[in-house]
């Protein structure tokens, strides 16, 4: 394993410990990186992550002819894995994930915050009805109050998912006990993986020191 993975005392959590992830994510959260090297840079993020929080997906056997024998081999099974990034913001992520898992189908759900009570409704949709037996992959790079991804993972469970995965840059402490507070006594599988948990949240709901607003860095200012 290249990667060691930090596993953190809140619900399933990974905070994915390596030098190239921590050099990256610093370069991310200067104020001077343009939305240029933002992108690269969370795309190359999101493949590091990705590797970890792809550790449990399901595979099954298959019979392989090297030029020099015959043996056993494995594939991704099916049905395919399902990645969902949020938009805006978790738009900036799905490059990433797909160079790691081509064979992933995308749903797309877009959900707006509101910046004075920081509450998040959907304003689109387009994922399967039936996700049942399926590994879901949800991209979002900031887990701050939690809201958005509580709304998001919801509404996968609802469809028949019960293996979660969210995919975050960054997390806040305030959001992460969120989740374990939503999913720590439900029988599903819900899994965070991240590049680092910060200090706390602002009274305007951003992480602490964080990296601003991901989807003003990554697309530019609305
Ligand atoms: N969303 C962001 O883009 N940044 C934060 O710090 C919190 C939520």
């Amino acid at each position: 394993m290249w990667g060691a993975a930090v596993a953190c005392p809140v619900m399933h959590t990974i905070c994915v410990d390596h030098p190239l992830v921590a050099h990256k994510l610093a370069t991310l959260r200067e104020t001077q990186t343009g939305s240029v090297i933002f992108r690269a840079l969370t795309e190359e993020l999101v493949m590091l992550l990705a590797y970890e929080a792809t550790r449990g997906l399901a595979t099954c056997d298959v019979q392989v002819t090297t030029p020099v024998a015959p043996m056993q081999g494995v594939h991704l099974a099916r049905p395919r894995p399902m990645v969902v990034p949020v938009l805006r913001a978790g738009l900036g992520m799905l490059a990433g994930m797909l160079q790691l898992v081509p064979i992933a189908e995308v749903g797309f759900v877009g959900l707006v915050r509101d910046e004075d009570s920081l509450e998040a409704t959907t304003y689109a949709e387009r994922i399967p009805s039936d996700l049942s037996g399926r590994q879901v992959f949800v991209l979002d790079p900031m887990l701050a109050t939690g809201g958005t991804l509580i709304t998001v993972i919801d509404s996968m469970l609802a469809r028949g998912a019960r293996d979660v995965t969210a995919i975050v840059l960054l997390a806040a402490p305030e959001g992460l006990a969120r989740l374990a507070e939503a999913y720590d006594h439900r029988d599903v599988e819900v899994t965070l993986v991240t590049a680092a948990i910060d200090e706390r949240l602002n009274e305007r709901g951003y992480i602490v020191p964080g990296l601003g607003d991901a989807g003003d860095r990554l697309f530019g200012v609305v």
